[in-house]
C-alpha cells in the first residue's frame, strides 16, 4: 500500500528527532518515495545531512533557499506529497497547525498540501497535557487530520510519563492504514478471506514435535495482499513470522487447531487459500511429559489428520477455494489431481525442489491450475508480487 507512494516526513524539534531517522528508513523499506522537510530546530538535534542520505533526496530547511527557479519548494513539495507525517510532532508544531501559522519551510508547506495528515506528537507529559496543547490536538483532529496516541514510558527528561513517540514501525503501521482508509475502489472491499501458513506442528510430548520446512512466508504475503486490496483477512498461522497488522491473526499449531479456526468462519468466508503445509500425520498418543531416553529402539505411531481442504471442498456451498501443492516432480499431474480430489476451485503449484521457489524462500516461480482452464504460468517474482497475481486471478475467475 505503501509502494511508490510520496511520504513527505516533516520533522520538528524534540528529542526524538533520532528516532524519525530511522522511520525513514522504514518507509523506504516499505517501497515509499521519502522526502524530509525540517525545522531550524529540528537541525540542532540531528544533521539534514543524515536525513538526506536515508531519503535519497535533498532535505528541505529554509522556505527561501529556492533551488530549482522553475518551481517555488514548498508549494512544489506540498502537491508532490501524497501523505503528511509530521513526527515528531512538538507541541508547537501542533499549535501553528491548528492555528494557521505558516512561518518556516515546514509549517508553509503543511499548509499548502491537500495530502492527508499523520501527527505524531512526542514531547513532555506536562507539555502534551497542557490545556492548548490539548485545544490544538481536538481542533487538528477536527480538521480530519489522524493524530497518533503518544507512547508511555521513559521520558528523556528522565522520568516514566506519557509523551514518549512511539516505534517507528507503530507509525510505518499507522501510516499504511490511514492510505488504505482512504483508498477508493478496493476490489476485496467486505469479502471475508481465511488464510492458512505455516508447516503446523504435531507434539510428540511437551518438548519435541514433527514439522516440515514451510515458513509461512507465501501465506503471510498472501494475507498482506488481500488486505491491501480491502479485504476482511483472517490468517490461521502455524509460522513463526511476526504478525502481520490490520487483520485477526489465529495463532494456531496443530493440523487439528488450524481446522477448528478455519471451520470457525468459514461460513462467512468468500474465499479461503491454504498457503500452509498441513502434516499429514501426527502422532497418535502425545506424552504429557518429556519422554525420557529408553535405551533401545522406539517407535512413534502416526495417524492421519483431517484434510481441511477436502472438507471443505465438500462442505462449500459459495466460498472459492484455493490449494497450494509444493512438488518435487511431476508437478502438472499431481497438481490437476489434487484440485480434482479436494474439489477446489484453484491449485497454485510450485516445484520445491528449484533453486528460486517454495520453501522459506523470498521468491517463488508457480503455475495456477483451475477446472476446464488452461494453466496460468507466473514467473520467478518475490512473494508479495506472486501473491498479488494469485488474488487478481482468484478474482478474474470469481469475476470480482
Ligand atoms: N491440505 C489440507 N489438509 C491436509 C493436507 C493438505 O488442507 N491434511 C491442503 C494444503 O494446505 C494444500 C493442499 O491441501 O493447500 C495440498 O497439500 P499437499 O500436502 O500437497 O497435499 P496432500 O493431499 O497432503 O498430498 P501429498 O502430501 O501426498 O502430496
Amino acid at each position: 500500500m505503501l509502494e511508490k507512494k510520496h511520504v513527505t516526513v516533516f520533522v520538528t524539534g524534540g528529542i526524538a528527532v533520532y528516532k524519525a531517522a530511522d522511520l525513514v528508513r522504514k518507509f523506504i523499506k516499505a517501497g515509499a518515495e521519502v522526502r524530509v522537510a525540517m525545522t531550524e530546530s529540528a537541525t540542532q538535534f540531528v544533521q539534514p545531512l543524515t536525513f538526506q542520505i536515508l531519503s535519497r533526496n535533498e532535505v528541505y530547511t529554509n522556505t527561501f533557499d529556492e533551488k530549482e527557479p522553475e518551481n517555488v519548494s514548498h508549494i512544489h513539495l506540498a502537491d508532490w506529497t501524497e501523505l503528511a507525517v509530521i513526527v515528531p510532532a512538538t507541541a508547537n508544531i501542533i499549535g501553528k497547525m491548528a492555528n494557521g501559522i505558516a512561518d518556516d519551510m515546514v509549517s508553509t508547506t503543511l499548509m499548502a498540501t491537500t495530502a492527508p495528515r499523520l501527527i505524531v506528537p512526542a514531547m513532555n507529559q506536562n507539555m502534551l497535557e497542557n490545556p492548548a496543547t490539548q485545544a490544538n490536538l481536538v481542533k487538528l483532529e477536527g480538521y480530519g487530520y489522524t493524530i497518533m496516541e503518544p507512547d508511555t514510558g521513559f521520558l528523556a527528561e528522565g522520568y516514566e510519563g506519557k509523551g514518549r513517540m512511539p516505534e517507528p514501525e507503530k507509525i510505518v503501521e499507522a501510516a499504511h492504514q490511514l492510505v488504505l482508509s482512504r483508498a477508493v475502489d478496493l476490489p476485496l472491499e467486505n469479502k471475508n478471506i481465511i488464510i492458512s501458513a505455516g508447516g503446523t506442528i504435531e507434539r510428540i510430548d511437551p518438548v519435541r514435535y514433527i514439522t516440515n520446512d514451510s515458513s509461512g512466508k507465501m501465506g503471510h504475503r498472501l494475507a498482506e495482499a488481500a488486505r491491501d486490496l480491502g479485504a476482511n483477512v483472517t490468517l490461521v498461522t502455524a509460522s513463526k513470522l511476526e504478525h502481520p497488522f490490520g487483520m485477526n491473526v489465529v495463532p494456531v499449531q496443530s493440523a487439528r487447531e488450524m481446522q477448528s479456526a478455519i471451520m470457525d468462519k468459514f461460513e462467512t468466508a468468500d474465499i479461503v487459500i491454504m498457503a500452509a503445509a498441513v502434516s499429514d500425520y501426527r502422532p497418535k498418543t502425545q506424552a504429557d511429559k518429556k519422554m525420557k531416553k529408553a535405551h533401545q529402539d522406539i517407535q512413534i505411531l502416526l495417524e492421519e489428520n483431517p484434510d481441511i481442504l477436502a472438507t471443505m471442498g465438500q462442505q462449500k456451498t459459495h466460498q472459492f477455494l484455493i490449494g497450494f501443492a509444493a512438488e518435487t516432480n511431476d508437478v502438472e499431474m499431481y497438481a490437476k489431481d489434487k484440485l480434482k480430489r479436494k474439489n477446489a476451485d484453484m491449485v497454485v503449484a510450485n516445484d520445491v525442489s528449484k533453486e528460486h521457489a517454495g520453501f522459506n524462500k523470498d521468491t517463488n516461480e508457480v503455475i495456477i491450475y483451475q477446472p476446464d482452464q488452461e494453466p496460468i504460468h507466473i514467473n520467478t517474482n518475490t512473494k508479495a508480487e506472486i501473491a498479488k497475481e494469485i488474488l487478481y486471478t482468484a478474482m478474474n475467475s470469481i469475476k470480482l
